[in-house]
């Protein structure tokens, strides 16, 4: 029944498989291109190329500051000082299978990282990248650096952890955007904030409660979601931006992309990861109401909190996490237009610009920039694991090209500014080493062939990160792997809190030998049980009817050529 070579893929496409059993490959024809697993070898070796050159960049010329000017070979602190891209690379690192300079990160890190530091920073962005990094790293070292790793990086996640949560004290339990680290929510801060950083802690702060047995955490992002979710429209749409003292939207447009983007994908991934029915319930009103309000065709626009009238017809770029969201719950077919739709944009540029105009069928007035995002190939990834059309793979060899040909400059890789006469900007975001590089080296390293691969759990640096496809895992929204856990599978919510501390540990611990075995030996791989699924009615509704409005531009698909010449002329 499970597929060992791909039960990486989270289990939800199982589950999906078993309760759409005749919905999602069935119509399904694929394309004609083939690449041969040499081919993928090789672009997986230039994505390989890519992260080091940016890597090493980073390490030589900006560690510890956050970020690396990779066209002036320097660094910046961009965020908290808290040596970001650092912290954001280190699961990659692991995956492309470096135990070594992994090791080195997690000594580094447990030796050196201090946040009682009187930093502003964004409680989102500090989240989903510092947070999730380093509890992405605490769970695989509990796994991968067996014996000597004694959980240091749990006590760092819990100290963020506990300067984050000052902004949650509000009267709505919506946090503020920033929080400073030292002293708290700053005077006279802003109280608007918009959907997406109100809604983005609940995978980060659900583990940080599981794992601690302190319940604050995930007691707070709780609030946060249940509370915007209260505030919604007539028509079950949330909006863009909020007032967390009242709940008044201050920007009544609703969409999928910037603002709002993570908000569903954490309520899946939640439902899923927890086995969370109340995360679930709100997801599937959400997707309804979206399905019905704010796609169009292949593309979606943002509409009108209120009415569903259309506001901006525009694709923007962070978009293009969705229709990878849709596949893991069996919508493919649905998926497969929008993503085709995306990509056409890709190929016409050799970029997605922040935002391109579906009316004009041009790229919108100042937002032509293209900042290394992962959206794109996050999706092409995830839809390659459920049907293994080699589309996707050519799809991402177009990004691997222009994003070798354009992007790298002499210490790594750089921002477009502009997608139509692809000019850089002096800046390489941390997202491109820890999901950019990520996906296209997970979409590139899947092979048709079952690898049985028995000694997985004592990693070095010679297995090429093999574990990783012996685990059940999920993606945070900055790319972080979550590994599943059994120990987060108990039923009652409150049990962490009661369970004294020696119990607790004794649980940990026949938990990490559980997960030490199922990496070891594929063949014991316990099944984890979900109660909470999404509803076979998804497929109904996503095909349901949508609103036609003219003056759509077609999807066109370009032809190699085309991108080729593209590319050539600015070489
Ligand atoms: C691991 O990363 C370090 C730093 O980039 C590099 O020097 C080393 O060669 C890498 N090792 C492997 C096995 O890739
Ligand atoms: C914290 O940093 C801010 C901005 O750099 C500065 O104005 C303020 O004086 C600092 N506060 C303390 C207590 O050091
Ligand atoms: C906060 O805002 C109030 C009213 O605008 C102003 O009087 C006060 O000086 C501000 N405080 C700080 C620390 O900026
Ligand atoms: C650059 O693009 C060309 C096509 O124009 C392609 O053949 C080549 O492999 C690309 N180079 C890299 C390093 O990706």
């Amino acid at each position: 029944m499970f597929n060992y070579s791909y039960n990486h893929v989270l289990f939800v496409f199982l589950l999906i498989q078993v309760s759409l059993s005749t919905a999602t490959t069935t119509s399904y024809i694929p394309s004609i291109y083939t690449p041969t697993d040499d081919q993928k070898d090789r672009l997986k070796q230039d994505v390989k190329d890519m992260f080091y050159h940016s890597y090493d960049g980073y390490l030589n010329n900006a560690f510890p500051m956050d970020e690396l000017k990779p066209i002036s070979c320097s660094g910046s602190n961009t965020f908290g000082e808290y040596a970001l891209t650092f912290i954001d690379s280190l699961d990659t690192l692991a995956l492309m299978g470096n135990m070594s300079e992994f090791k080195r990160g997690v000594d580094w890190i447990i030796d050196h990282t201090n946040f009682d530091t009187n930093k502003t920073v964004s409680v989102f962005e500090t989240n989903i990248r510092v947070l999730g990094g380093l509890l992405s790293s605490h769970l695989l070292a509990e796994i991968l650096l067996k014996p000597t790793y004694k959980g240091e990086l749990l006590d760092k996640a819990l100290d963020l952890g506990n300067r984050l949560l000052p902004a949650f004290d509000t009267p709505t339990g919506i946090p503020y955007g920033a929080v400073n680290l030292k002293y708290g929510v700053p005077i006279n801060e802003t109280t608007i904030t918009c959907t997406a950083a109100a809604g983005t802690f609940s995978l980060e702060f659900g583990i940080l409660s599981k794992l601690t047995g302190k319940s604050e955490f995930e007691k707070a992002a709780r609030k946060s979601i249940k509370s915007i979710w209260e505030f919604r429209s007539e028509l079950d749409l949330l909006g863009n931006h909020i007032d967390i003292v009242d709940g008044e939207w201050t920007i009544k447009e609703s969409g999928i992309g910037t603002g709002i983007d993570s908000f569903f994908e954490y309520l899946f991934k939640s439902a899923i990861y927890f086995d969370d029915q109340e995360y679930m319930d709100i997801f599937l009103a959400s997707y309804k109401a979206i399905i019905k309000h704010v796609k169009k065709e292949s593309w979606y626009v943002d509409v009108s909190l209120n009415k569903g009238a259309i506001i901006w017809p525009i694709y923007n770029s962070l978009q293009s996490f969705w229709p990878g969201l849709q596949s893991m719950f069996g919508q493919v077919e649905d998926a497969m237009g929008t993503i085709k739709a995306f990509h056409s944009v890709w190929r016409r540029y050799g970029f997605t610009p922040e935002g391109y105009n579906l009316i004009s069928g041009q790229v919108q007035h100042g937002q032509k920039g293209y900042p290394l995002r992962p959206e794109l190939v996050e999706s092409l990834y995830y839809l390659y694991q459920t049907n293994k059309d080699p589309l996707f793979v050519k799809m991402a060899k177009d990004m691997v090209w222009t994003l070798n040909n354009v992007t790298k400059v002499e210490c790594g890789h750089a921002n477009i500014k502009d997608v139509e006469s692809h000019s850089l900007d002096d800046k390489m975001e941390s997202f491109f080493l820890s999901e950019t590089c990520k996906y296209l080296y997970l979409l590139f390293s899947t092979t048709s062939t079952i690898q049985d691969n028995n000694n997985v759990g004592d990693s070095d640096d010679s297995d090429d990160g093999d574990w990783f496809k012996k685990l059940n895992i999920i993606f945070n929204t900055e790319g972080h792997i979550f590994p599943m856990q059994y120990r987060f599978f108990e039923k009652s919510t409150d049990s962490s809190n009661n369970i004294n501390s020696k119990e607790k540990e004794n649980a940990d611990k026949e938990n990490i030998q559980q997960q030490q075995q199922q990496v070891g030996d594929s063949k014991k791989v316990k099944e984890f049980e979900w109660i909470c699924k999404p509803m076979p009615y998804l497929r109904t509704i996503s095909s349901g009817p949508f609103q036609f409005i003219g003056g759509y531009q077609e999807t066109e698909w370009y032809e190699d050529k085309k991108i080729l010449d593209a590319i050539a002329e600015f070489k």
